[in-house]
């Protein structure tokens, strides 16, 4: 090629790349927002970037992540320990907002009236240093869903109150249905190795149990907790009314199809699955009830508190356009939508008397009564490193592997030497 011809491609190329670049938004236009969750979720969220951009003009790219609460927080971890600028805006699990804030990775969110939010998730999770750094987008609180149809059946008229009552009625129920269905369990709840299997245990464990704190510190190795512990194993291996695979695949999506399929006539998950449960063609399409979970011997129901909070990024250098999503998404508007496409529990508390979304979802209500007194995990920064220890000794104990007691003293040991390295006594 003559060395005239290469210069007009060469200059053609550079004007053409110029052309681009003036085309494309800039980056200030333009916001990564994280986030995981079901299919159901991510189409609600792409509708409300879509109708955000057409008001805003700001394009919102969605980061599409891992449904595992473990998962995600670990991809966001690896962003912000490299100081990477996406994503500027991100869902984070109310188990981390402490590890987040109080590593700096969270931008203050300026001009937000926080009065229609739940106060009490605001003052505990929301609020670092006096600045507010995340909102609530939805709430969570452990439920009891039941099969209303199979109760009936049974002339049992009501759903359990406590643990010892949901196994006696599991007995009675569970060894007809395997006549139909081979795989039936009366009982499913989240008993894999991860955060969902904390959840579940401080339900199990009642008032009485839990992360008890003395002056910072954390201990697990209680007697209601051992209890709890050996309760969970005994459903599996005793009472044989939650399948094997508990402790290796039960997360919130397993159980939520298992569920669904007709295999359960209990399930313990967080609201979202009523919604799911109510699609059609689903096979306990009106024939599901929800109640409090039930409470152990001499203590009272626990509910664990959950929920995804939203938040900008510190390293973002779209702050302002963030700010503006996150103002989007939390306005009534915005969470009237979700609420109304997937059930969600708003963090506001003023959509709860929304006559619309009452008329569709009587148990709005109640549920917010649930969430009003849901008991939160530690919030405290290094919560994700106890949970993990206490998560692999109770996996550990519905694996056989362990005897709950032993299981729970090793937690504590291990406890106490992260709080050491913590410089907490
Ligand atoms: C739900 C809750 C969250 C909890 C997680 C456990 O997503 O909202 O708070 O940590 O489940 O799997």
């Amino acid at each position: 090629m003559p060395p005239k011809t290469r210069w007009v491609e060469r200059i053609t190329v550079l004007i053409l790349s110029c052309l681009l670049f003036s085309c494309t938004p800039s980056k200030e236009s333009q916001v990564v927002f994280s986030v995981g969750g079901t299919p159901a979720e991510l189409r609600g969220w792409e509708l409300l970037v879509r109708d955000f951009r057409k008001q805003s003009g700001i394009t919102v790219e969605i980061l599409l992540l891992p449904a595992d609460t473990d998962q995600q927080r670990q991809s966001l971890i690896t962003s912000f320990e490299a100081g990477v600028r996406n994503p500027d805006v991100f869902l984070m699990d109310v188990g981390w907002l402490a590890l987040f804030s109080h590593s700096g990775w969270l931008e203050p969110l300026e001009g937000i009236d926080t009065a229609p939010f739940f106060a009490k998730v605001i003052d505990l999770a929301d609020t670092y240093n006096g600045d507010l750094v995340a909102l609530p987008i939805y709430m969570d609180g452990g439920l009891l869903y039941y099969r209303k149809d199979l109760l009936e059946a049974s002339g049992i008229s009501a759903p359990p109150n406590t643990w010892e009552e949901l196994v006696r009625s599991s007995l009675a129920i569970q060894p007809k249905m395997r006549k139909k269905r081979p795989d039936f369990y009366a009982f499913v709840w989240q008993g894999a190795e991860y955060e969902g299997l904390i959840c579940d245990f401080l339900e199990f464990a009642g008032s009485n149990g839990g992360f008890v704190l003395e002056d910072g510190s954390i201990h697990v190795n209680t007697p209601q907790n051992r209890r709890a512990v050996q309760f969970m194993h005994d459903l599996i291996w005793k009472y044989k009314i939650s399948p094997p695979n508990t402790y290796t695949e039960m997360k919130e999506e397993q159980v939520r199809r298992w569920f669904q399929r007709g295999d359960a006539l209990y399930e313990r998950n967080w609201p979202y699955a009523y919604r799911l449960h109510e699609e059609e063609g689903s096979v306990v399409r009106d024939r599901t009830g929800i109640a409090p979970i039930p409470a152990p011997k001499g203590s009272t129901s626990v509910s664990t508190l959950g929920g995804w909070h939203i938040g900008v990024s510190r390293f973002s250098d779209a702050k302002r356009e963030a700010l503006e999503f996150v103002k989007y998404v939390t306005s009534y508007q915005g969470q009237k939508q979700m609420v109304l496409l997937l059930g969600w529990n708003p963090g506001r508390q003023d959509l709860y008397s929304d006559k619309e979304i009452v008329e569709k979802m009587p148990n709005f209500p109640k549920l917010k009564e649930i969430f009003r007194n849901a008991r939160p995990r530690p919030m405290v920064p290094y919560y994700t490193q106890v949970s993990e220890i206490v998560q692999t000794k109770i996996n550990g104990v519905l694996a056989g592997r362990f005897p709950a007691d032993g299981a729970l003293a090793e937690a504590d040991e291990e406890i106490a030497a992260l709080l050491r390295r913590y410089g907490i006594p």
